[in-house]
């Protein structure tokens, strides 16, 4: 048995925090709240900030001022500001605000495709084929996630085989990446190796990205299987904040803190300063007046 860990010198962090994590939050937070967060954001060498979503306002009302955020975003050039776009409206707004790059979002999972976006998996495909070709006119790139990939809240166990085939489908879109989504969290680390096993017998490593919700704290444990298979694109949020509104007790996204704690610890560079994050962290916890659930962050503040 060998005990040395065989895994990437660097990782791409995708802050999802303004967008993943504020889509859920009880307490709305303002433009300029929204705003001052990716700028702080901005500062600490993330370069991929998720800064917010074009969607339906009655459905996901926390993300109806995204067009005002990315307005008045000061904006770094080296860094890619990008946006949900569930389908051609979504896209012409993101493309207005000047995102630089669009995500469309399907899942593995028919139950959670009707009750997220309101169709199934297969009609979702068709909205999101102009969106790809709008994007690819405008010189945009265009990443694609897959929800429910170890398991969904509606019909439970998800069979690897379906995130496969939605992967390979959007990749043969023109996605340049596919973000797997735990949504509600409940991977675990011989879950997460089977379902690698698979996409990796079809997918390089270095076109997929996790995306782990932390609700049963396998999150990290599932990104260090990610990493152990050559994956080194990962999506966490600060503060651990939010959820998904059409995922019942989905807690937020693996905290961006503990992610960069732990990679920066095992020498995996990232490009990313942890301690102006903390500090992001326990301020944008202050304004939503709720408890930090960075455990890295935690310890720091105390
Ligand atoms: P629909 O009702 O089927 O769409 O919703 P529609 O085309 O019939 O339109 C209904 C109304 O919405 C119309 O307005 C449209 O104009 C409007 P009305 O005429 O009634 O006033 N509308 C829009 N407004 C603004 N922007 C748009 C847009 N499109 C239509 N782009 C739709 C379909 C997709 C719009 C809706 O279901 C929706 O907005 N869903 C979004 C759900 C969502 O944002 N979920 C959270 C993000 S996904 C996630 O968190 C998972 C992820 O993190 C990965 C993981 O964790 O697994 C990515
Ligand atoms: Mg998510």
């Amino acid at each position: 048995m060998s005990f040395i860990l065989d895994v990437p010198s660097t990782a791409s962090i995708v802050e999802v925090g303004p967008r993943d994590g504020l889509q859920n939050e009880k307490t709305p937070l303002t433009v300029e709240d929204k705003v001052a967060l990716i700028d702080a954001l901005s500062s600490t060498g993330l370069k991929r900030i998720e800064a917010g979503s074009f969607v339906s306002p009655q459905w996901v009302p926390q993300m109806a001022n995204s067009d005002q955020v990315l307005d008045q975003i000061t904006r770094k050039n080296d860094v890619i500001y990008s946006a949900l776009t569930p389908n051609m409206r979504g896209f012409e707004g993101a493309l207005a605000a000047n995102a630089n790059e669009v995500a469309i979002f399907g899942a593995a999972s028919e139950s959670f495709s009707q009750k997220n976006i309101n169709c199934s998996i297969d009609e979702s495909l068709q909205r999101f084929t102009p969106v790809i070709e709008a994007a690819k006119a405008a010189g945009i790139k265009v990443r694609g996630y897959v929800s429910c990939v170890l398991g969904c809240p509606y019909e439970g166990e998800i069979a690897p085989q379906a995130v496969l085939d939605v992967s390979e489908t959007l990749l043969s879109m023109g996605c340049y990446e596919i973000s797997i989504g735990d949504t509600i969290g409940v991977g675990t680390p011989k879950k997460t190796a089977q379902l690698l096993n698979l996409l990796l017998s079809r997918i390089s490593a270095q076109r997929i990205a996790m995306h782990m919700h932390d609700t049963y704290g396998q999150a990290l444990a599932n990104v260090l299987v990610g990493l152990q298979n050559g994956i080194s694109s990962f999506d966490s949020s600060v503060a651990g904040l939010g959820g998904c509104p059409y995922a019942k007790g989905a807690s937020g996204n693996l905290a961006s803190e503990d992610l960069i704690y732990m990679l920066a610890n095992m020498d995996i560079d990232t490009g990313v300063d942890f301690q102006k994050l903390v500090h992001i962290g326990n301020d944008i916890s202050a304004k939503l007046q709720r408890a930090n659930a960075s455990k890295s962050g935690t310890a720091l503040s105390n």
